[in-house]
């Protein structure tokens, strides 16, 4: 028989996203009032195995009624995320000036075994997941994960939370774009997060109506994208959107990659510069790029987002106390259920490019530069 629930914690992780403070407000309301109490465990794993940043030995925190109220509209991580330092394979700087990765898991599980802590709600994206799954194993944790991210690329879950609103805000920032583009006859580069999956930059792109959306699924030529521009000049329209993925990839060619070292992960970025410049090139149209990036992390969910998270929580507490554990909470309309989490961890879901919105788009004659 499993123990009866008294004490839970828990976490976020990875990039923050909008909707993570309604989840936790949720897993407080519905934990206390099963009469649990529940704990934050500040910036991912930090506040449990390195104390030495928590002076005030506020690295674990006790989340009440009171703490979280008033959250459910705010961006952000009440309890602080972090996408650096996997515990798994930690940073250490080494005598001789190298970076060792170092094992720090088990920090992990005697904290956690210390704080007398009887599960853990982890609410994260693949990784988090992944990492949460492993400790679970190794320390016989009680888990429940709750699938976190703005893009949109987890298995087995019809949508994270923080997708629909990095979405919005991506479509009004195209909106604003288009009249400026029109006014100058300029094409307007607009670059947006997502890392190998497509699903921001299609979805706002078709929202706000681009001319062109290249996307990772679908690796792009250039030449055919100038040849859009040029036909739109050819018949008076001399202004283009083209909305890029960060993660998109040239036909042959690579993805644009700014950082990659020892105990961090890959980051994208620069592909929307390298591609206006491209344009302008080939096609003599003066063109400007804009970076959405963090911008989309950012503000307050949308009400589906904040709907979801809600839901998310709740039913992460629900799932704790019919015994379950090792699953994730996932949106399988018209209900939230749960599903191993095995089959969300470590994986990631990408745009299939014979999906009802690319074909949409392409009868919309937006062109993904294939
Ligand atoms: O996974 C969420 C995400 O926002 C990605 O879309 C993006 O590539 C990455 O995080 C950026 O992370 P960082 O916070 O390290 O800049």
């Amino acid at each position: 028989m499993t123990q009866p629930i008294k004490r839970i914690a828990v976490n976020t992780g990875g990039g923050d996203a909008p909707g993570l403070n309604a989840v936790i407000r949720a897993i407080v309301h519905a934990a206390t009032k099963r009469g649990w109490e529940v704990f934050g465990i500040r910036d991912g794993y930090n506040g449990i195995f390195l104390p030495e940043r928590y002076p005030n030995g506020d690295g674990v925190i006790p989340l009440t009624r009171a703490r979280v109220r008033g959250i459910t509209h705010l961006g952000g991580t009440i309890i602080g995320t972090t996408n650096r330092g996997n515990p798994f394979h930690y940073p250490m700087p080494q005598p001789d000036g190298t970076i060792k990765e170092v094992d720090r898991s088990g920090e992990i599980i005697e904290g956690f075994k210390k704080h007398g802590f009887d599960a853990l709600i982890a609410i994260g994206g693949d990784g988090s997941l992944s990492m949460a799954h492993e400790l679970a194993k190794r320390g016989n944790i009680r888990l429940i994960g709750v699938p976190k991210t703005i893009d949109n690329d987890l298995e087995g879950t019809v949508a994270t939370f923080g997708f629909d609103s990095a979405v919005s805000f991506a479509t009004e920032a195209i909106d604003r774009l288009h009249s400026t583009a029109e006014s100058h006859h300029r094409v307007m580069v607009v670059e947006v997060m997502g890392r190998t999956a497509g699903w921001i930059a299609l979805n706002a792109g078709v929202a706000g109506t681009a001319d062109v959306v290249l996307i990772p699924e679908i690796p792009y030529d250039m030449n055919l994208v100038a040849e859009k521009i040029n036909a739109r000049e050819a018949a008076g329209r001399n202004f283009s959107i083209i909305v890029v993925a960060e993660g998109a990839i040239p036909k042959g060619g690579t993805t644009s990659v700014v950082e990659k070292e020892v105990g961090k992960a890959e980051r994208f970025g620069g592909l929307g510069e390298k591609i206006a410049a491209q344009i302008q090139t080939m096609t003599q149209k003066e063109t400007r790029c804009v970076v959405l990036g963090h911008l989309l992390r950012g503000g307050s969910p949308t009400a589906f987002d904040r709907l979801l998270s809600l839901r998310f929580g709740a039913a992460a507490v629900r799932a704790l106390e019919e015994g379950q554990s090792g699953v994730v909470v996932v949106l399988n309309p018209p209900t939230v259920n749960y599903i191993p989490i095995d089959q969300v961890a470590d994986r990631v879901r990408h745009v299939p490019v014979d999906c009802d919105t690319i074909l949409t788009a392409r009868d919309l004659g937006i062109s993904f530069g294939d």
